[in-house]
C-alpha cells in the first residue's frame, strides 16, 4: 500500500527579472521534472506547479534601470521563461504568475486569517531608508560587515559567507547598494510574524519526524532552529506587490517571502479551475498537459478534478505528499517560514519532503548574471537546436546534489561523445543496422536463451527497481547512472555475443540475440524518459510502440517477434572541438 495517494510537487517559482541558466534548471526544474514524469509513468496521481515570482524589490529595481514598468518588466520574462521551460520538455500543470488576481487574493486571504486570528505583531521600528533613492532599503541592497565572521558583503538578511541570518541594523558600516552611500534610519510600523512561537512545532516535525531529509537542508534547518527563531516582517513599504488588507496599511505590501510561497496555492487554484471547466465541456478526458506529446501514459492519467474547489484535495488533505523543489538559497523560506505561515493559519499540510540542490558553478566560478557568467537557457537552444535532452542529461548525472558541482563545456563535449554517443547511441544504433541487415526490420523470433542471454535478462528485470529507489529518493545522478549502465550492458551483451559473426553460422542464434537487444532498447525507452523524454520518443519511434508505464520495464517482451520496425537513424551527433573552443571564448568575451 502506497502510503499517500496523491502528490503536489511545486518547483521554486523563478523571479521574472530576467531569463533562465544552467543554475535553474540543474538545481531546481530538471529533477522536479524527473521525479513527476517518473511518478506519471508509475501512474500516480500528481500535481505538478509552478509559476512566474513577480513581486519583490529586485523587479522594482530592474523596472527603474530600464525606465519601464515593473508590469512590463514581469510581462517579458515571464513568457521567455515560460516558453523555456516548454523547450526543454518541463511538464509543468501550470505555470502561472503571482500578478493574477486569484494570487492577490489568496494572499490576502491568508494575512487577513492569521490577523484575525491575532498572529501577526505590529511594530513599529526604525528602517534604513535611501535618502537619495527616497526608498525604504529591502535587506539585499544593504551590505556590510558580517557580525558574526567578518565577512565584508553580507547582506542585510544573512551572510552568504558563514550563513548566518541578520537584520540590517545587525551589519557593520551598513552600505545602500542603489546609491552606494551609508543609508539613515527611519521610522516605519510592520507586521512581524512571530516565528519563536512555532519554535518548538518546528524542531518536533523537522528535526524529529524528518530525519530522513537530505544532509544539505536538515542541516541548515538545524542550524537556524539552533539559532533560535525570531519574528519577521511580513510587510514592506513598497508600491509594487500584494497590498496589505487592511485600512492602515497605505503603501505597504506584502513580503515577498510571505506571498510567493502562496502562490503554489493559488497557481493551484487556477489550475482546478481551469481543469474543472475543460471537464465539463469535453466528455473525454483531455491528456493533462500539451508539453508531452507522450499520450499513452498521460492519457491514464489518474488526477481527477472535477469542480474548482478540487484544489483543496491537493493542500488540505493527509493524504496528500507536498514535496518542494528548490535550490539551497531557498531552504529557509520552505522549510521554515512557510511551514510557519501554514502552522499559522491552520488547516494546511506540510511539506514531506524538500530535496534542495546546492549551486551549479559555471567553469570554476560562480554563476554571475550580473557579470554575465552564465550559459542563458533559451541562448543553449540557439546553439544546440533541437538538442534540450544533451543538456537534461549532461545537467543530470553532473547534478550538484549533495555539494557545489561545476559546469564546463569541456566537460559537457565529453559526456555528449563519449557517453551518449558512445554509448547509448551507439547500442541502440548496432541493434536497428543489424536488425534491419539481416531481418528485414522485422523483430526475430527467440530461441532457448544461453548463459549470455540469461545475464541480459536479469539485468533487463534488475535495472528498473534500482532506477526506481534512487529516483525515489532523489538520487537522479545515480539513477541516470544506472541507465546508462543498462546501456552499457547492452553493449557489452552484443561485444559477447557477436550476432554479426553469428549469423552466417547460424540465423536462429543471430535472431535470438537480437530479439534481447531490441527488449532493451524497448526498455531504455521507457527509462530514459524521465531524464531525455525526446530520446525517448525517438528510440520509441524505432521500436514502433507507445510508451509503456513503468510497471512493464523489466518485461522481456515488450516488443513481440515480427513487430515491423522503423529504420535506424542517429540519436545523438557528436559536438567538433572548434564548437566548444568557441562557446568558451564567448563567455570570457560576455564576463
Ligand atoms: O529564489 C527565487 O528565485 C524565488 N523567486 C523563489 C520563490 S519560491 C516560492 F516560494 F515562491
Ligand atoms: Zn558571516
Amino acid at each position: 500500500m502506497e502510503k499517500f495517494k496523491r502528490y503536489t510537487i511545486t518547483a521554486a517559482l523563478p523571479y521574472a527579472n530576467g531569463p533562465l541558466h544552467l543554475g535553474h534548471m540543474a538545481g531546481v526544474y530538471l529533477p522536479a521534472d524527473i521525479y513527476v514524469r517518473y511518478l506519471r509513468s508509475k501512474k500516480r496521481e500528481v500535481v505538478f506547479i509552478c509559476g512566474s515570482d513577480e513581486h519583490g524589490v529586485p523587479i522594482t529595481i530592474k523596472a527603474r534601470k530600464e525606465g519601464v514598468t515593473p508590469q512590463e518588466v514581469v510581462d517579458k520574462y515571464h513568457s521567455l521563461i515560460e516558453k523555456t521551460f516548454g523547450d526543454f520538455g518541463i511538464t509543468f500543470d501550470i505555470y502561472s504568475r503571482t500578478s493574477l488576481p486569484i494570487h492577490h487574493e489568496t494572499a490576502r486571504e491568508f494575512f487577513t486569517d492569521i490577523f484575525n486570528k491575532n498572529g501577526f505583531i505590529e511594530k513599529t521600528t526604525q528602517q534604513f531608508f535611501d535618502v537619495k533613492a527616497q526608498l525604504f532599503l529591502a535587506d539585499r541592497y544593504i551590505t556590510g560587515k558580517c557580525p558574526k565572521c567578518g565577512y565584508d558583503k553580507a547582506y542585510g538578511d544573512q551572510c552568504e559567507s558563514c550563513g548566518v541570518s541578520l537584520n540590517p541594523t545587525d551589519l557593520i558600516k551598513p552600505i545602500s547598494t542603489l546609491s552606494n552611500k551609508p543609508p539613515v534610519l527611519k521610522e516605519t510600523s510592520h507586521w512581524f510574524l512571530p516565528l519563536d512561537k512555532f519554535q518548538s512545532r518546528l524542531e518536533q516535525w523537522i528535526l524529529e519526524e524528518h530525519k530522513e531529509w537530505k544532509s544539505n537542508v536538515y542541516g541548515q534547518c538545524k542550524s537556524w532552529l539552533n539559532q533560535g527563531l525570531e519574528p519577521r516582517a511580513v510587510t514592506r513599504d513598497l508600491d509594487w506587490g500584494v497590498k496589505v488588507p487592511l485600512e492602515n496599511a497605505k503603501g505597504k505590501v506584502l513580503y515577498v517571502w510571505f506571498e510567493a510561497p502562496i502562490g503554489y496555492i493559488s497557481a493551484t487554484k487556477e489550475w482546478a479551475k481551469l481543469r474543472a471547466e475543460k471537464t465539463k465541456t469535453s466528455s473525454v478526458t483531455l491528456p493533462e498537459n500539451n508539453h508531452n506529446e507522450l499520450s499513452e501514459v498521460k492519457s491514464d492519467n489518474v488526477v481527477s478534478v472535477q469542480t474548482p474547489d478540487d484544489w483543496k484535495k491537493y493542500w488540505l488533505d493527509k493524504d496528500t505528499r507536498l514535496i518542494h523543489f528548490i535550490g539551497k538559497d531557498n531552504i529557509v523560506f520552505h522549510c521554515i517560514i512557510f511551514p510557519a505561515i501554514l502552522m499559522a493559519h491552520g488547516d494546511y499540510i506540510f511539506p514531506d519532503n524538500v530535496p534542495a540542490n546546492e549551486f551549479l558553478n559555471l567553469e570554476g566560478e560562480k554563476l554571475s548574471t550580473s557579470r554575465n557568467w552564465a550559459v542563458w537557457l533559451h541562448e543553449y537552444l540557439e546553439d544546440f537546436p533541437g538538442k534540450a535532452d544533451v543538456l537534461r542529461y549532461v545537467l543530470c548525472i553532473n547534478a550538484p546534489e549533495n555539494k557545489d558541482n561545476d559546469f564546463t563545456w569541456k566537460d559537457f563535449q565529453a559526456r555528449n561523445n563519449n557517453e551518449l554517443c558512445a554509448i547509448l547511441g551507439n547500442f541502440v544504433n548496432r541493434v536497428f543496422v543489424l536488425t534491419y541487415k539481416f531481418f528485414n526490420g522485422l523483430v526475430p523470433e527467440k530461441g532457448a536463451p544461453d548463459n549470455s542471454d540469461k545475464k541480459i535478462i536479469s539485468e533487463i528485470a534488475l535495472f528498473p527497481e534500482k532506477i526506481a529507489d534512487s529516483i525515489e529518493n532523489f538520487k537522479f545522478r545515480d539513477a541516470l547512472m544506472l541507465v546508462m549502465d543498462l546501456a552499457r550492458a547492452g553493449n557489452k551483451y552484443l561485444a559477447e555475443t557477436e550476432p554479426w559473426k553469428v549469423y552466417k553460422e547460424n540465423p536462429a542464434r543471430a535472431g535470438t540475440i537480437l530479439y534481447y537487444a531490441l527488449q532493451v532498447c524497448a526498455n531504455l525507452a521507457i527509462l530514459t524518459e524521465p531524464f531525455m523524454p525526446v530520446i525517448s520518443d525517438k528510440i520509441l519511434g524505432l521500436v514502433n510502440i507507445p510508451l509503456p508505464a513503468w510497471e512493464s520495464a523489466g518485461k522481456i517482451d515488450l516488443l513481440n517477434a515480427g513487430l515491423k520496425i522503423n529504420p535506424p537513424v542517429l540519436l545523438f551527433e557528436k559536438i567538433e572541438d572548434d564548437v566548444i573552443h568557441a562557446l568558451v571564448e564567448r563567455l570570457k568575451v560576455g564576463k
